[in-house]
C-alpha cells in the first residue's frame, strides 16, 4: 500500500481555512498574561457581567440527571421557551450556543460551490461556517453607518446564493437593522437567518415572522441577557419544512443536561435577570456618553451590551494592548471593512470607571 502523509488526508480547503479567532475565559487570560483571574476586567465577549440568575447554581447542585444522556428531542426546553417566547414548541429548535445552529443551518444546505451573503463587520461566525462546509462568502460591506446595503445586497445574488445572514443588534456595531428590510429580502426566495442575538437589549424582533415565512429562521441565545454563556445554549425559530433536516443532522445530545437545567432556572426568574438587563443598558448609555468625551475615539450608538468606536488617532491594536496591560480586555478590529476600531462591552460600573480612567490614559500617548 501507498503510505499517504497525513497531511494529503486533510481537505485542501481547509488548509486554507482562516482559524476563528475567539475570546478565552478568564482563567486562560490570567495565565498568559501573568494576572490573578479575578483582578481580569473581561470586556471582550459580550458576556454578561452579572452572570445568571443565582437559581442557576441552586439547580446545578441539586440536578440527578448528569449520569443519563439528556432528550435528544429537547422536549423540555422546547416547552420552556415555548413559554418564554409564546411560540410553539415545535418551531423551536435548541442547540449548543446559537453558534451551533448556525453550522448546521450551513451543514444542511450547502454544498461546496454554494454561496451565502454577509454584511461585514458582522459575526464572524456566518463566514467560518460556510468556510468549513467548502461554502463561499460574498461579502456585502455595511455603509458608513454600519446599516445593510440592500440593493447591494440583491444585486450580487446568483443561483448559487443560498444563504442571506444577518445580525440584528449587529455584532460588533450594535446597529439595529430596520426591520422594513427582511421583506425584501424574504422575497429572493433565499433563506433569510435573521440572529437576534442581543434581542433582549434591543427589545426589536422578528421572531413572528418565522410563522409566516418559510425561508425566514430567527435565532436567539441564553448566552448574553442570561448569562449562560458558558453552559452553551441557544435556539432557533422555523418552519418544520427547514428544521426536520436540522433534527436528522444534528448530534444527539446536543444541548446537554446542565444547559436544560439552567434554562429551567433562568425562566423562574426573569424578573431578576430583566432587572440586570435594564443595569447593561443604563450603563450602556453612560459609558457611550463618556466615550463620546474621549478626543481620539467615536463611539456607535449600540443597541446591545457593547459599544463600538472607531478610532480617529491611534490603532485599535495598540489601544487593546495598552488596555490589556492595565488588566482590561476589549477587542480589536483592523481590517478594511470594520475600519480601525474597539469593541467595549458594558460590564458593572466600576468597570466603565476603570476602562475610562485607561482610556483618557492611554489617549495622552497616541
Ligand atoms: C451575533 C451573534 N450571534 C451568535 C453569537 C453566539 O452565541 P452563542 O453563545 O449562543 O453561540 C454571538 C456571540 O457573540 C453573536 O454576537
Amino acid at each position: 500500500m501507498p503510505s499517504k502523509k497525513i497531511e494529503d488526508l486533510i481537505r485542501p480547503d481547509v488548509w486554507d481555512i482562516k482559524e476563528y479567532i475567539p475570546i478565552e475565559p478568564p482563567e486562560v487570560l490570567g495565565k498568559a498574561h501573568g494576572m490573578a483571574p479575578e483582578r481580569i476586567i473581561k470586556l471582550d465577549g459580550n458576556e454578561n457581567p452579572y452572570g445568571p440568575s443565582p437559581r442557576v447554581a441552586e439547580a446545578l447542585a441539586r440536578c440527578q440527571s448528569f449520569p443519563f444522556y439528556p432528550d435528544p428531542g429537547q422536549q423540555e426546553l422546547r416547552r420552556l421557551i415555548q413559554g418564554y417566547i409564546g411560540i410553539d414548541a415545535r418551531y423551536i429548535f435548541g442547540g449548543s450556543g446559537s453558534d451551533e445552529i448556525i453550522d448546521l443551518i450551513l451543514r444542511a444546505t450547502i454544498s461546496p460551490g454554494d454561496k451565502i451573503i454577509d454584511c461585514p463587520p458582522t459575526f464572524g461566525m456566518y463566514r467560518f461556517s460556510t468556510e468549513v462546509c467548502g461554502g463561499g462568502v460574498v461579502d456585502v460591506p455595511r455603509d458608513d453607518r454600519y446599516q445593510i446595503d440592500l440593493e447591494r445586497v440583491l444585486e450580487v445574488i446568483d443561483d448559487r446564493t443560498k444563504i442571506i445572514f444577518l445580525a440584528s443588534p449587529n455584532n460588533p456595531t450594535g446597529t439595529l437593522m430596520p426591520l422594513e428590510i427582511v421583506p425584501e429580502l424574504l422575497k429572493t426566495g433565499l433563506l433569510v437567518v435573521l440572529d437576534e442575538a442581543y434581542y433582549e437589549f434591543s427589545g426589536k424582533t422578528m421572531i413572528h415572522e418565522a410563522l409566516q415565512h418559510e425561508n425566514l429562521i430567527v435565532l436567539r441565545t441564553f448566552s448574553k441577557w442570561a448569562g449562560l454563556a458558558g453552559l452553551r445554549v441557544g435556539y432557533g425559530v422555523m418552519q418544520e419544512s427547514i428544521s426536520r433536516h436540522l433534527w436528522k443532522i444534528k448530534p444527539p445530545y446536543n444541548v446537554n443536561v446542565a444547559a436544560l437545567e439552567a434554562v429551567q432556572a433562568t425562566l423562574s426568574d426573569i424578573p431578576y435577570l430583566r432587572t440586570n438587563v435594564e443595569k447593561i443598558k443604563a450603563e450602556r448609555e453612560r459609558m457611550y456618553s463618556a466615550l463620546e468625551d474621549l478626543d481620539f475615539l467615536k463611539p456607535f450608538p449600540s443597541e446591545a451590551n457593547f459599544v463600538f468606536c472607531l478610532l480617529t488617532r491611534g490603532r485599535g491594536l495598540a489601544v487593546r494592548d495598552a488596555l490589556r496591560e492595565k488588566g482590561i480586555f476589549v477587542r480589536y478590529f483592523e481590517t478594511p471593512l470594520t475600519r480601525n476600531a474597539i469593541r467595549i462591552s458594558v460590564g458593572r460600573p466600576e468597570d466603565t470607571d476603570a476602562v475610562m480612567r485607561a482610556l483618557q490614559d492611554i489617549g495622552k500617548e497616541l
